[in-house]
């Protein structure tokens, strides 16, 4: 009897199990399935874009523009340059670059102009020393621009949503609070898809944001607005935000950097999206974008209200006492494509010359989970509820309109909303149908994977890793590139800080880059190494004409 009850419950288990298994092959399936469908018919249409005309962003004539904010807020106390200079510098490049890569959602220019006034009029009045100044206000009379998913009083925050009346912030986000108390000088918000909700940005608002080294191209997002501005010299800080890559894709499509923090480091409050969920706080995160790799402890220091924030960026670490991993690919998940070879190229060059310039040895990492990394990242991130989104009834955000409704006005052309945000309640509601089972798989897999972090890494090693398959595409070709973002997304459900580095241009004049990982509360390490590539490999370039080498 004990036998027989046994054997049925192996059996029993057993055959959950296959369901589970079944259910992922049948899912992958679908997935290739739909990807094959979709690059049939993505690819003619965005290839289309190639014969449009390509734009140029004029050369950077005004000096100002190529300081660090590092450098400028210095200059700033020092009175050797005054805050409305840098502010009128930056307002004159964004209007000169914005016809060419329609990045700007609104600005509040005239405001920011008054407010860098008064800062040049305090430096004369007040007494204050550089010391207390740099102490008290590190970003003293320095532009910032903010993604438009975070509140900045007085200015639109829709992300990117068409609304009869659009939604004005009442009130700053708590990161912009804390930019402003350090002298910062919000200046403008900037383009992101509906709702944060794609890594091309784009929507029915402002409409597509392009790429400022090729303008056929896509800046990528959701903080595709941001990476324009930054790489077209428009900006020097920017305010982004990351849930799945969205600080790091545009800003390797844009050859800047983005760092996404330790969850928790920086508050979330006064961003659309927002949610409560648990896993939702370790997805997703606020973060900073920069030119200049020197700024990026400046400005996280700043929007950082955590006590081990400063604490930890403060530290001077010497390469040497630090270990360095890389792997090129991400072990062959079946689900992402190859690493295009120029990319696997640049994290080659930089594991060479820590071994030239430095006399360190990286090593290849073997983390053989990554090749769950897109099953994990997607199921946990499908499995959060409550989240804004276009279905949320206002009544209640944990009831949600019908899906199918949505559908049906989408395909008969009457739907205000964009795809992705579509496709997510179609995904949303398919993941609900998959069983529980999987989730818990998925669930355990994340943890034993964050184990091998924590064990490989420690508080003194990074992993070297691609940020992307490939450098910035033509606009939709994102739908057929999907599951490729499981390379940034695995590290927002870990709850790992991240830093993209950029790694110079591809034949194609396009900017290309790799990810820094530490362990959390480390953030410190994977920034010491982006001010080492910055050093090597020369960080931000400006985009010149490249027309010839496409
Ligand atoms: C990954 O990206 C490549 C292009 O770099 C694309 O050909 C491939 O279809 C993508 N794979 C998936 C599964 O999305
Ligand atoms: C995945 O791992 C991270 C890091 O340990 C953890 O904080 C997070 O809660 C995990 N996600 C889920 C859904 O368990």
């Amino acid at each position: 009897m004990e036998l027989a009850l046994s054997a049925l419950t192996t059996l029993l288990a057993n055959l959950r199990f296959n369901l589970v298994e079944m259910a992922n092959a049948v899912t992958q399936r679908v997935i290739w399935g739909l990807m094959f469908v979709l690059r049939c018919f993505i690819i003619p249409v965005t290839r289309l874009r190639k014969f449009t005309e390509r734009k140029q962003c004029p050369p950077i004539r005004n000096k100002i523009l190529l300081l660090s904010a590092t450098e400028i807020a210095t200059r700033i106390r020092k009175k050797e340059l005054t805050s409305e200079e840098v502010v009128a510098a930056y307002i004159d490049r964004c209007k000169e670059v914005n016809p060419v890569v329609n990045a700007i959602v609104q600005t509040r220019f005239d405001d920011a102009l008054e407010e860098a006034r008064k800062v040049d009029f305090s430096l004369e009045a007040n007494g204050k020393n550089k010391e207390e100044l740099s102490r008290e206000t590190p970003l003293l009379g320095i532009p910032v621009t903010v993604k438009e998913s975070i509140a900045v009083r007085g200015l639109s925050h829709c992300a990117g949503t068409q609304k009869e009346t659009p939604r004005t912030a009442k009130e700053d986000a708590e990161v912009v609070k804390r930019i402003r108390e350090a002298g910062g000088i919000p200046i403008l918000v900037s383009n992101t898809p509906e709702m944060c909700m794609c890594w091309e940005s784009y929507n029915k608002v402002t409409g597509t944001t392009w790429n400022p080294y090729d303008t056929k191209r896509t800046a990528g997002g959701s903080s595709g607005g941001e990476a324009a501005l930054l790489g077209s010299g428009a900006s020097v800080l920017s305010l982004s935000s990351d849930i799945g890559g969205s600080a790091r894709l545009p800003a390797m499509f844009c050859g800047v950097f983005g760092h996404k923090p330790t969850p928790g480091w920086v508050s979330t409050v006064g961003h659309m999206p927002n949610c409560d969920d648990i896993s939702w706080t370790m997805f997703f995160s606020i973060g900073p974008m920069v030119r200049y790799a020197v700024d990026l402890p400046l400005l996280l220091n700043v929007m950082s209200d955590h006590p081990l924030a400063a604490v930890q960026l403060n530290k001077k670490v010497a390469l040497k006492d630090m270990k360095f991993f890389y792997m090129e690919d991400d072990c062959g998940s079946g689900a992402t494509d190859a690493v295009d070879r120029e990319i696997k190229s640049g994290i080659r060059r930089l594991v060479k010359h820590l071994e030239t310039a430095h006399g360190i040895k990286a090593i290849k990492a073997e983390l053989t989970d990554m090749k769950f990394a897109f099953e994990i990242a997607t199921t946990i991130l499908l499995g959060i509820d409550g989240a804004d989104s276009i279905f949320m009834k206002d009544s209640n955000p944990y009831e949600w309109k019908s899906v199918f409704v949505e559908v049906l006005r989408y395909v008969s052309l009457l739907s205000p909303h964009t795809f992705p945000n579509i496709a997510y309640g179609v995904l949303k509601r398919i993941a609900e149908k998959i069983p529980r089972a999987h989730y818990e798989k998925m669930v355990e897999k994340n943890a034993s994977l964050k184990k091998q972090f924590e064990d490989l890494l420690g508080d003194n090693g990074v992993l070297i890793y691609p940020t992307f398959v490939s450098a910035a595409h033509y606009p939709y070709e994102i739908y057929h590139k999907v599951c490729n973002v499981s390379y940034m997304m695995i590290f927002n459900s870990l709850g790992l800080p991240v830093t993209q580095c950029p790694m110079g241009l591809n034949r194609n004049g396009l900017p290309i880059g790799l990810q820094v990982v530490a362990n959390p509360n480390n953030d410190h390490l994977s920034i010491t190494l982006a001010r080492e590539i910055e050093k090597a490999f020369g960080g931000w370039r400006e985009p010149v004409n490249n027309e010839k080498m496409v």
